[in-house]
């Protein structure tokens, strides 16, 4: 469905019915990278996903993306669907970080978190250099310049070879979208602070899911994360990259659901 929210127009998947999952993609992706979720959980709770300000099909122009900003649309589309009870946020990478500022924000509207091959620290000076870099370059050149080395570090050395459908949908994507989201979205990751120190205030029961080959965000980054949230499992997908929702589907819903049984709401 489209969605229009002051100037914006989102598109947002919304699916079922039963407690409300909101599954946030991340950089620079859109809702499809949840298809094997959305098409499993529908048929036992309310799945949401919107394509993020700017991302897929929904419109909007900004010159700087904030995470907190992205949190903030996520609660508004919330509002707009008239969805009042807390519900079960689901995020990959940038839909983490983003996750961390809805937490931080909207402690009312959280029910239980999944937080997949993220972060809660802030960028290193190498890696915010080079998202300036990418974020002048792609308003010049378009997406084309580093899809390639994205897909390498997005998905395992098992998935490259032997699942093209997966890769070359992610590269569509990312060939889509539309460069002015892409340079404020690396922007806005660029200025995200650390949220480390947040993580210990986080009450709600947490599921924090890690491919063993993730290459952004590490197993060890993760397993951080998990240890300073107090109610969190840990879980290491065999096999997947950064992208373990897509790569792994049937092993990443197992995990879920078994979380969502055991955390019912
Ligand atoms: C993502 O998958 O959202 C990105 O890898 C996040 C990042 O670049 O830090």
């Amino acid at each position: 469905m489209e969605l229009t929210i002051r100037n914006t127009t989102y598109h947002v998947e919304d699916r079922g019915t039963g407690a409300p999952l909101l599954f946030v993609h991340g950089f620079p992706l859109d809702h499809t990278m949840w298809s094997a979720q959305l098409n499993a959980f529908a048929e036992r709770y309310r799945v949401i996903a919107p394509d993020l300000h700017g991302f897929g099909m929904s419109t909007g122009v900004r010159e700087l993306s904030g995470m907190e900003d992205f949190a903030d649309d996520l609660q508004e589309i919330l509002a707009a669907l008239s969805i009042t009870e807390p519900v079960t946020l689901c995020g990959l990478s940038m839909g983490g970080y983003i996750a961390w500022q809805f937490a931080q924000k909207y402690p009312e509207r959280l029910s239980r978190l999944i937080v997949c091959d993220t972060k809660a620290t802030a960028d290193t000076e190498p890696t915010r250099a080079n998202r300036l870099e990418l974020a002048e370059r792609v308003l010049k050149e378009g997406p084309e310049f580093f899809v390639d080395g994205m897909l390498q570090k997005l998905f395992s050395a098992a998935t490259i070879q032997t699942n093209s459908p997966v890769v070359e949908q992610t590269r569509n994507v990312i060939l889509k979208t539309d460069p002015q989201a892409i340079a404020a979205a690396a922007l806005g990751m660029a200025a995200r602070p650390d949220m480390s120190s947040t993580l210990s205030a986080i009450t709600v029961p947490t599921l924090v899911i890690c491919g063993a080959e993730d290459q952004i965000t590490t197993v060890l980054d993760m397993q951080k994360i998990a240890e300073q949230i107090p109610n969190a499992q840990f879980e290491v997908i065999l096999g997947a990259g950064h992208m373990a929702p897509m790569e792994k589907p049937a092993d990443v819903n197992d995990i879920i659901t078994y979380f969502l049984a055991g955390t019912d709401i």
